[in-house]
């Protein structure tokens, strides 16, 4: 593939690594792939359900790459789902158009988690493996390739509700009334989660991120239980294998609990959700700590001078730290590929003021 020259050699890997900064900031989208590209939609329509997708690598490998070919970012993330490590438990999950995903049967006491199948995930999610590999030979030598799980809790979540959710009021009971059940749910879920990292960076991915889209439900000591400890305890495991791949984290909407979570759980890099501003970010997640975000994608849905404004603003308040641009959640399928364009032309042309 031809195109922009991204900043540097693999410059998000090198910004995590040694937080040096560059002229411009390097940056991927979360949902870079997906409903709002016509060439998505006519893979996605050609197959029966999004499992398949997820499973076939050729296509996996196509449609991870289509956003490559538009917009040049400096990372592409596998096309997979975070709702793969349940199916791979043997948990039925289905996509279904307009409600979102359903998960059955629920899991909800001790025998339900005692009925997950453990073993041989990895065989069952040997496709995404193959994606990663196929995807790093096409790849331009220069853009980054990601890997990625969902957090023990977020999973554990769509486990107990079956699906999306509102309130999330059965996981959240389940939780606060028999933590040690619900424990071993979240403690199945690092377990696998630690397995299928480790065999995506073995099959090329470079950096790894870890969706906690769900964080923010939960009072400071259960977060600590349920969201920190469990990213901590991947993290530690993860980096005994891998001391220098990076890993993301992201736990969206946990506020002013986010204090000190870089340090906690040993991560490299912070996606912030869109209510972060930087320079507190840069003070209370951790020394070092690697920020990346966080443009509301109803912005880049709104384009014209809003977008141009809010790029500019986080630009600049990005500036003084190590910053990968990134939304602060996943693009949404109502929003103009041609504003994706223009935003990835706003990011690539800034230079950093000299200070
Ligand atoms: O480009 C990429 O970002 C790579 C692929 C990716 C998908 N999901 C593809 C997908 C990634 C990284 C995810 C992560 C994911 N999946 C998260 C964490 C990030 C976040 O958005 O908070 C969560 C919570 C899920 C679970 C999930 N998957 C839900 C709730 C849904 C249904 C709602 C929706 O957005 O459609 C999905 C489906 C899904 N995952 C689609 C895609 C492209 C759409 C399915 C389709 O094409 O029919």
């Amino acid at each position: 593939m031809s195109g922009p020259k991204p900043v540097s050699e693999k410059s998000i890997v090198t910004l995590l690594r040694e937080r040096r900064v560059g002229s411009r900031p390097p940056f991927w989208f979360m949902r870079q792939a997906g409903r709002y590209l016509p060439e998505y939609r006519e893979i996605r329509s050609a197959v029966p359900d999004f499992l398949t997708l997820c499973y076939s690598p050729d296509l996996a490998v196509e449609v991870t790459l289509q956003p490559i070919r538009r917009f040049h970012p400096d990372a592409a993330i596998v096309f997979a789902d975070i709702l793969l490590i349940p199916d791979a438990l043997g948990q039925k999950v289905s996509y279904l158009e307009g409600s979102g995903p359903r998960l059955e049967p629920t899991i909800r006491s001790t025998r339900d988690i005692e009925g997950l199948e453990s073993q041989g995930i990895l065989d069952h999610l040997s496709p995404v493996f193959e994606t990663l590999k196929r995807v790093r030979s096409e790849l331009p030598t220069d853009t980054a390739l990601i890997g990625f799980a969902g957090a023990p809790w977020t999973v554990a979540v769509y486990m107990v509700e079956g699906g999306s959710s509102t309130q999330f009021m059965a996981t959240r009971r389940w939780a606060a009334s028999a933590p040690n059940e619900f424990g071993a749910l979240i403690r199945v879920l690092t377990d696998a989660t630690v397995e299928y990292l480790d065999q995506q960076v073995r099959a090329g991915a470079e950096i790894v991120q870890i969706f906690d889209t769900w964080s923010g439900l939960l009072p400071p000591p259960a977060f600590r239980r349920w969201c920190v400890e469990p990213v901590a305890e991947i993290v530690a495991r993860f980096k005994a294998q891998h001391p220098s791949v990076p890993v993301i984290g992201f736990p969206r909407g946990a506020g002013a609990m986010m204090i000190g979570y870089g340090t906690a759980t040993g991560i490299d890099g912070v996606s912030l959700d869109p209510t972060v501003e930087a320079h507190w970010a840069a003070d209370n997640l951790g020394d070092d700590i690697v920020l990346q975000g966080n443009l509301d994608p109803s912005v880049l849905v709104a384009g014209g001078l809003a977008l141009d404004q809010e790029a500019d603003r986080l630009l600049r308040e990005f500036a003084p730290f190590p910053h990968i641009f990134n939304l602060g959640h996943g693009i949404v399928p109502e929003t103009p590929p041609e504003n994706v364009a223009h935003l990835a032309e706003i990011i690539r042309t800034w230079e950093r003021p000299v200070s």
